[in-house]
């Protein structure tokens, strides 16, 4: 399966070899990655190519990731599922530069939609280190709930944060988009 989203601004692809660089690039900002879980400090250009090496155009919808694209600025960030302990989740991040625009809104948007048009899954699952409202503010955008708070290893801070736990099931996400 090779999907690939249009919306307004943004193209939605698979990640591909090229965009090891600016991965890296972005991915060494620790104003994104000590907003993640998973991703190290300092990121180098290794963890990006061992990442993408594990991107392959036969993955199922959960464990699906889509490269962010604007036609004039080129690779911005990254949008998509994998699959955690309890569930399918979804996580994002944009480079910095791009940040304050939208863009996320409108990625999040065509993942959900076209996840939901996918696969089978009532639910899908993430959350936010409590400091995050910009994330949280997306999340309530879609109609996501907090489930629980949890504690969350941040690979790039070395430690445990405060994390909001949070849900969209399918009803809520058909209840304003179908
Ligand atoms: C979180 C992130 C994806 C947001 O991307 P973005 O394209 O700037 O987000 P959008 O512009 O689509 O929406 C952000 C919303 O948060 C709001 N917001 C931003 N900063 C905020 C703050 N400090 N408090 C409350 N709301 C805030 C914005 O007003 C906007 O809502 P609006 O559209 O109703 O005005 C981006 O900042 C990022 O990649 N951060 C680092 C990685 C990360 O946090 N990933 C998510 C982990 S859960």
């Amino acid at each position: 399966m090779s999907p690939i989203l249009t919306t307004p601004r943004l193209t939605l692809r698979l990640p591909a070899n090229d965009d090891a660089e600016r991965i890296t690039l972005f991915l060494s900002d620790y104003a994104v990655a000590s907003n993640l879980a998973r991703v190290p400090f300092p990121y180098r250009m290794g963890d990006a190519r061992a990442w993408l090496r594990s991107r392959r155009p036969d993955l199922p919808p959960e464990e699906t990731n889509f490269a962010i694209e604007l036609a004039d600025e080129g690779y911005a960030g990254q949008v998509g599922f994998h699959r955690g302990d309890n569930g399918i989740i979804i996580g994002y991040w944009l480079g910095t530069p791009f940040w304050g625009r939208g863009i996320m809104t409108e990625a999040v948007t065509a993942a959900l939609g076209w996840f939901f048009n996918t696969s089978d899954a009532d639910k899908v699952l993430s959350g936010v280190f409590v400091f995050n409202l910009a994330s949280l503010a997306i999340q309530a955008k879609f109609g996501f709930t907090e489930t629980g708070r949890s504690s969350v290893l941040s690979l790039a801070r070395g430690r445990e944060v405060e994390h909001i736990d949070t849900q969209l099931t399918r009803a809520q996400w058909m209840d304003k988009h179908s």
